[in-house]
């Protein structure tokens, strides 16, 4: 690629840059980085630098990149037929194939996809949905969505209150008032260190219960959960977390959406979250593994139950008033279909769960015993590691100190791109499922040596 030169310039002067301190880039104090190739789990700069991605872009590029196969599917229906709307009975060949694909690896008890283009449109049409189907049963104030602390759903209105972490509610006047929050399933984090894992669960469903009382269920429509809780710090539910909470929803006839944006589609070794753990959700949100981001789409899976509803819905009163004018795009269709096929033809949810056991153990057995590593934790292809001041007695570092940040920056000075994730100092491991051994070796390897540069 021909070096522009005034690329950089341009950079700083006409783009907003997502989740990036505006000011401090302005100045030039948050590094530039113009990405312009990839190829398996390895993204290369401008610079000519390589680096083994160990976060797949933000946990979606799931087949890894320069995948020719999707391209080849993405050119071949943008020449044919780039564009038409969904509206009123429309559809392609793409998104008519990717939907019954996607039912076929769904839950049974999946009905029907509404295609949407990331993971914050489609919590966003969970929680419409949501609402229309509590109007149509004649329950109008059963409304109120519940999240967990540390959930992420996304950044929208809606889907920003949802997400459950500081930074996205801060001066944007978030949460609203129809999102409340309850405990966050993160045993390391526990309040009460002398808590067993089993009286940790007891604890959170006894604050859902709480919850739900000072509410009244009847004010209460539907809780939205991560299989694993993701940017809020990669924590696996402990045991028994999921089937004690299903338990609460069901006596309070409360609906539950598992928002799969980054579990959807193997990253856990099993092709929905879901299914690894035991929800019966009544919507599944997916985005990202859908296409492993090689054009944007998202969808909400949705269940018998709320089918029929929105069915009886239409006939009381008309069309359904909702739907953009990108619902389904078919080149998004055609890089999902194109991707899923790639993923069974490749046995990349095993590789995910296999190899991604290797890293996870990989990784504790390097940190395991470190002065400053107080949890190694992952599931799947997800591993995180969180690092304290004192190990003894859970001794946080301040979060002035950029600890986090620093290893990861450490990291990436090594070649390997890990995430420091939003809230703590923790290091976040989310790669393409075509990670080999050497490669999960290598990132293990570059981590001792990075956390050794920043911690000693
Ligand atoms: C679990 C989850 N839900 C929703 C979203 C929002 O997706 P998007 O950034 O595509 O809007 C994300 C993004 O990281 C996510 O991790």
């Amino acid at each position: 690629m021909l070096k522009n030169d005034h690329l950089e310039q341009w950079d700083r002067e006409n783009f907003f840059h997502p989740s990036t301190h505006l000011a401090d880039f302005a100045r030039g104090n948050v590094p530039q980085r113009i990405i312009t190739g990839g190829q398996g789990c390895h993204i290369e700069d401008r610079d000519g630098n390589r680096l083994l991605d160990a976060f797949a872009g933000l946990y979606c590029v799931n087949v890894g990149y320069g995948r020719s196969d999707i391209a080849d599917a993405i050119a071949a229906q943008a020449k044919e037929l780039a564009y038409y709307h969904s509206y009123v009975g429309h559809g392609t060949e793409a998104s008519i194939t990717l939907a019954k694909m996607i039912l076929d690896r769904a839950p049974e008890n999946m009905s029907k996809v509404y295609f949407g283009l990331g993971g914050s449109d489609a919590n966003e049409t969970n929680v419409k949905l949501i609402w229309y189907y509590n109007n149509i049963l004649g329950r109008p104030e059963k409304k109120k969505i519940i999240s967990r602390w540390r959930g992420y759903h996304g950044s929208g209105l809606v889907t920003g209150s949802l997400t459950g972490l500081e930074l996205f509610h801060k001066k944007f006047d978030l949460p609203l008032a129809q999102v409340v929050h309850t405990e966050a399933p993160y045993y390391y984090r526990r309040a009460n260190l002398e808590q067993s894992e089993a009286e940790f669960v007891a604890y959170c469903v006894a604050e859902l219960e709480a919850l739900i009382d000072r509410e009244g269920a009847d004010t209460i429509a539907a809780f939205i959960g991560e299989p694993v809780l993701g940017t809020g710090g990669i924590v696996p539910p402990p045991e028994g977390y999921w089937t004690a909470i299903q338990q609460v929803l069901d006596k309070h006839d409360i609906l539950l959406v598992a928002d799969e944006v980054v579990t959807g589609f193997g990253r856990l070794g099993t092709m929905f979250g879901s299914e690894h753990y035991g929800m019966k959700p009544d919507l599944i949100t997916i985005a990202k593994g859908l296409t492993s981001a090689y054009a944007p789409l998202s969808g909400s899976i949705i269940s018998d139950k709320m089918w029929k509803v929105l069915e009886q819905g239409t006939d009381e009163n008309g069309p359904i008033g909702h739907g953009w004018t990108y619902s389904a795009h078919p080149i998004g269709a055609a890089a999902g279909v194109a991707n899923l096929r790639l993923i069974d033809e490749l046995g990349l949810i095993n590789n995910a769960g296999e190899i991604g056991a290797y890293l996870n153990s990989a990784m504790a057995d390097a940190f395991g015993n470190h002065a400053n590593v107080g949890d190694v934790r992952g599931e799947g292809m997800l591993c995180a590691v969180e690092f304290v001041k004192q190990r003894e007695g859970r001794v946080y570092f301040d979060a002035s100190d950029k600890v986090g940040p620093a290893i990861a920056r450490a990291l990436l000075a090594e070649g390997v791109i890990a995430r420091a994730m939003p809230q703590g100092d923790i290091l976040g491991f989310a790669p393409p499922f075509c990670l080999t051994r050497e490669e999960a070796d290598e990132v293990v390897g570059k981590t001792v040596k990075a956390v050794k540069a920043v911690l000693g």
